[in-house]
C-alpha cells in the first residue's frame, strides 16, 4: 500500500478519530492546516486573510454523520456561521459544505432539507455556498442533489475531481446549466477502474477540463497549488480576456502562502479555511497529499 493510500485509509477509520483527536501532539501538528477549533478562530482567520485581499470559504469540519440530529446540528452550525459572517461584515466570505455532514447517509431528503436551510440563510446575506466532492461512493448522489438544488438556488456551486474518469461527462452537464464549478485534482483513494492514477495524467486531465471551463460561460474556481497549472491558467485567462468576475484561484489554508499572496496581487483568490473539533479526517487527507507532512507528526 502506498503512503498516500495508507493515509486515505486512515482518514476513513472513524473508530480512530476520537482517540486521535484527544492526542495533543497530533492537534499541534494539525494546527498548521486548521487554524482552530472554534467559530471565532475561523472568523479571525477570514479577517486576517481579508486584510491581504484574499477571500475565504469557511468549512465547519465534520463528515459522515449517521443520525438525523447530527445532520440538523451541522446545518445549525452553518446557519450560525453565516450569521456571524454577516455580523462581522466579512467581505465575500462564503461556506464550503459536505453532503455527508448534512445527512446524505441517513436520507437524501434529510440532506436536501439541511442544505436548503443553509442556502436560504446564505441568500439572505448574499453569500455563496460551495459543495465539496467526497469519495466516489457519493459522486452521483452529490451531483444529483446539486443539479436539483441548482434549479431554484443561484448561490450554490459544486466541486468536481479531475482524476475521476466520469468527470468529463459530468462537466458537460454542469457547463450546459452554467453552474459554478470548483475544479480539484481529487484526494480520495479511488481504484484504477474509475480514476486516473498517474501524477502527470491527472495534471493533463485537469488542464483539459480547465480549458473547457474557461471557454464556457461558467464561473470557475481553479483550486490547486500546482504551479504548472496555475501558470497555464493565468496565460489562458490573459489570452481569452476572461474578466475577474468569472474565475478565482483557490487554495487550502496555509498551503503555499507565498503563492497565495503573489496570486492575490493580480487575480481573485479565495482560501478554504476549515475550523472545528472534527479535524482528524481533514488533517489526514493533508498527509495523504504530501506524505512528507507526516514527519511533523512523528517528531514527538
Ligand atoms: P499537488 O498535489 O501536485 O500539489 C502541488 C504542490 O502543492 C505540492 O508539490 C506541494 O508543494 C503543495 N501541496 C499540495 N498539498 C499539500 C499539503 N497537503 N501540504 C503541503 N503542501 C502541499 N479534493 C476533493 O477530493 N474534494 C474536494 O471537495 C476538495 N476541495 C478542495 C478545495 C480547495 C479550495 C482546494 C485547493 C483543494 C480541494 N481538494 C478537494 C483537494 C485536492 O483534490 C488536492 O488533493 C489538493 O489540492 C492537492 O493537489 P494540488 O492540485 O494542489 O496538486
Amino acid at each position: 500500500m502506498s503512503a498516500r493510500n495508507f493515509f486515505i485509509w486512515l482518514s476513513d477509520q472513524h473508530w480512530l478519530a476520537h482517540p486521535a483527536m484527544r492526542w495533543n501532539h497530533a492537534w499541534h501538528t494539525a494546527e498548521r492546516f486548521i487554524p482552530g477549533q472554534t467559530l471565532h478562530d475561523g472568523l479571525h482567520t477570514a479577517l486576517m486573510l481579508q486584510k491581504q485581499n484574499i477571500l475565504c470559504d469557511l468549512d465547519h469540519l465534520g463528515e459522515n454523520v449517521e443520525t438525523t440530529s447530527e445532520a440538523k446540528a451541522a446545518a445549525d452550525a452553518y446557519v450560525a456561521t453565516l450569521d456571524a459572517i454577516h455580523k462581522h461584515r466579512l467581505k465575500g466570505t462564503g461556506l464550503s459544505i459536505k453532503c455527508s455532514q448534512l445527512g446524505i447517509d441517513v436520507s437524501r431528503k434529510l440532506c436536501i432539507a439541511q442544505i436548503k436551510r443553509v442556502l436560504g440563510r446564505a441568500a439572505l446575506y448574499n453569500r455563496f455556498v460551495h459543495i465539496d466532492m467526497e469519495g466516489s461512493w457519493y459522486t452521483t448522489r452529490i451531483l444529483n442533489i446539486f443539479n436539483n438544488l441548482r434549479k431554484k438556488h443561484r448561490n450554490v456551486g459544486i466541486t468536481v475531481q479531475a482524476y475521476l474518469k466520469h468527470t468529463p461527462k459530468d462537466l458537460k452537464t454542469l457547463i450546459r446549466s452554467r453552474s459554478r464549478v470548483r475544479l480539484v485534482k481529487g484526494v480520495y483513494g479511488e481504484s484504477a477502474d474509475i480514476a486516473l492514477q498517474g501524477y502527470e495524467e491527472i495534471r493533463k486531465r485537469y488542464l483539459e477540463l480547465l480549458h473547457q471551463l474557461l471557454r464556457s460561460r461558467c464561473h470557475v474556481a481553479i483550486a490547486t497549488h500546482d504551479e504548472v497549472i496555475i501558470k497555464q491558467a493565468q496565460q489562458w485567462i490573459k489570452a481569452m480576456r476572461i474578466p475577474k468576475s468569472r474565475y478565482e484561484f483557490q487554495f487550502l489554508y496555509s498551503v503555499k502562502q507565498g503563492l497565495q499572496r503573489r496570486t492575490a496581487k493580480k487575480h481573485p483568490v479565495r482560501v478554504y479555511v476549515p475550523f472545528g473539533r472534527e479535524w482528524w479526517p481533514y488533517y489526514v487527507r493533508r498527509l495523504a497529499e504530501r506524505p512528507k507532512n507526516v514527519f511533523d507528526l512523528v517528531k514527538l
